[in-house]
Formats: C-alpha cells, structure tokens, sequence
C-alpha cells in the first residue's frame, strides 16, 4: 500500500511555481496578487483561508485578506467583489464558502469576474471545464488530477466511482475523469445520498473518490482488494484524548480500507494541501494571461 503524500506533491508544486514568480520578477514584473474574502467567523474557513494566505507568502505572490463580519449584506459583498474585479492590481481571487446563509452564494459567485475566478466557481468556467476548452479548474478536483498523474496511476478504462455531487467536488469531478485527458479516460459512476446498493458500487470500482462530507463512510468491507482510494473529506471529530478536544477524520475509514487499497490518501496531508497548491497554480495562471 503507497500513502499518496499530497503534502510532498503540494511542495513540490509550490517550488516550481515559486521558480516561475522568480523569473516573472527577475523580467521587472509584478508578482501574481491573490485576494480572499471571507465573511464571518467560521472556524475551518478562517483555518482554510489563513493556510491559503500562508502559501502566498511561500511562493512569492503577494495577497489580501479581505475579513467581513457576518453580518454583511449581500449587497456590500457584491460590491466588493465589483472592487475586485475593476482592481488591476489583483490578478485573481476566492469568495470563501460557505456563506452566511442571508447571502445568496450562486449570485455572488456569478458576480466574479471569470477571468479572476481562480476557483473556477463561475458558470462559465464550469461551463467552459465541461466542454474540455482553457479554464480556471475547481482546486480540489485539479489537485486529485495531478496527484493521479504524478504518481502515475492508471485511470484509462478503470472503474471510478465519485461518492457526493457538490459543485465543488464531486460534480466537477465525474466530468474531469470521464474526459480524455491523462488522468481521465475513466468509467465514471456518481453516487449520492439517494443511490441504492451503494456498496455493491463501491466493492466494483477500480478508484473511488470520496467526497461525501460524512466521516469515515467508506469502510474496508465496502471496496475491493487493490484499490485506489481519494478522500476528499475533512471533518472534525470529538476526541477527548487531544489537546483540543477534536481529531481531523476524512470520508474513508482509514485503518480498514488502507489494508485494501493500492494507494490512498491520508488525512490530513493528502488532497487538503494539494487543493491550496493548485490554487497558487490558478493564480499564476491568471498573472501570466493578464502579462
Ligand atoms: N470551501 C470549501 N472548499 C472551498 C474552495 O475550494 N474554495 C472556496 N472558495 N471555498 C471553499
């Protein structure tokens, strides 16, 4: 069984992008400039957006924390996020989710310039992803896709199963591994709260991706031998045993499934990191298309 070590990949990832921020500044350039808006106080979004600010730094980029309290309206944030798109000092940005539940998240993330909307969030950019054409892709499927590729694993004519249809994960997902493209070329199967015979799916795939939000769903008994195992989730579960009362558990039960699997991913430390380094990627992306 091989850990896919996203923490090693995400570093890697970030020494090259931190090689071409070198180069872009050696030409007299500025340096690629993301901004993140996060709305309240929700403790795993402030952790989320701290790290992405954190990895900024790492690799040169310059970025800004725009913190608004909570109760901030749906027309103030929309008219922030209309300062972000006319700025030309910002190259890209992120709308963390979720949102207070007073705002409306599909019309603010449709209020984002694509051209700046390095989540691929946007209905264009989804839309453009969905047809195969240049975009900005979602951070976490684009971090599944190259920790696959880089670790050389095999998708061509495999069995992979998505577990969860959020637009943030699953959906993006099923559409990316069933395209042609080196990690794609999969049979792609999409399952969800609704699916029936769940494990009789999952005991057939090839690959699964777990990203269903629920902790340690997918247990040894529900995959076959030698599979390859994503989880995507992240969940704080109460432990009395740690220093702050909780441990950090994915959508996979890793003590059982692991004796299965060919490759799987831990958490923390596999799909987390890759997200925020394919991020950075993003906004470089965004730098050298505005160049
Ligand atoms: N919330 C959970 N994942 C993400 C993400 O990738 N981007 C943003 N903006 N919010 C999130």
């Amino acid at each position: 069984m091989i850990i896919l070590d996203g923490k090693k990949i995400s570093n890697d990832i970030k020494d090259e992008i931190a090689k071409e921020v070198s180069l872009i500044k050696s030409k007299g350039e500025k340096a690629p400039h993301l901004a993140a808006v996060l709305v309240g106080t929700d403790g795993a979004s402030m952790t989320y957006v701290g790290a992405k600010v954190k990895a900024c730094e790492r690799v040169g980029f310059q970025s800004t924390l725009i913190d608004l309290p909570e109760e901030t309206s749906e027309e103030v944030l929309l008219s922030k996020i209309h300062e972000l798109n006319t700025n030309d000092d910002i190259d890209g940005f992120i709308v963390q989710l979720p949102l207070p539940k007073h705002i409306d998240e599909q019309k603010v993330l449709m209020a984002i310039d694509p051209e700046k909307d390095v989540d691929g969030f946007h209905p264009v950019n989804v839309g453009r992803m969905a047809l195969d054409l240049p975009c900005f892709l979602p951070a976490t499927p684009f971090g599944i896709l190259e920790l696959i590729e880089r670790y050389g694993i095999e998708t061509s004519g495999k069995n992979l199963v998505v577990m969860g249809r959020s637009h943030i994960v699953g959906r993006p997902m099923s559409i990316l591994m069933s395209q042609k493209r080196s990690a794609g070329d999969a049979t792609v199967t999409l399952v969800h709260s609704r699916t029936k015979n769940l494990s009789e799916i999952t005991s057939k795939a090839d690959i699964i991706v777990a990203a269903i939000g629920i902790s340690e769903f997918l247990t040894g008994d529900m995959v076959k031998e030698g599979v390859v195992v994503i989880d995507v989730g992240i969940t704080r579960v109460p432990d009395a045993s740690k220093k702050n009362g909780f441990r950090l558990a994915g959508d996979v039960h890793f003590e059982s499934v692991s004796k299965k699997a060919s490759y799987i991913t831990p958490v923390p430390g596999g799909v987390g990191p890759m997200t925020i380094a394919m991020l950075l990627k993003n906004t470089l992306l965004a730098r050298t298309r505005r160049l």
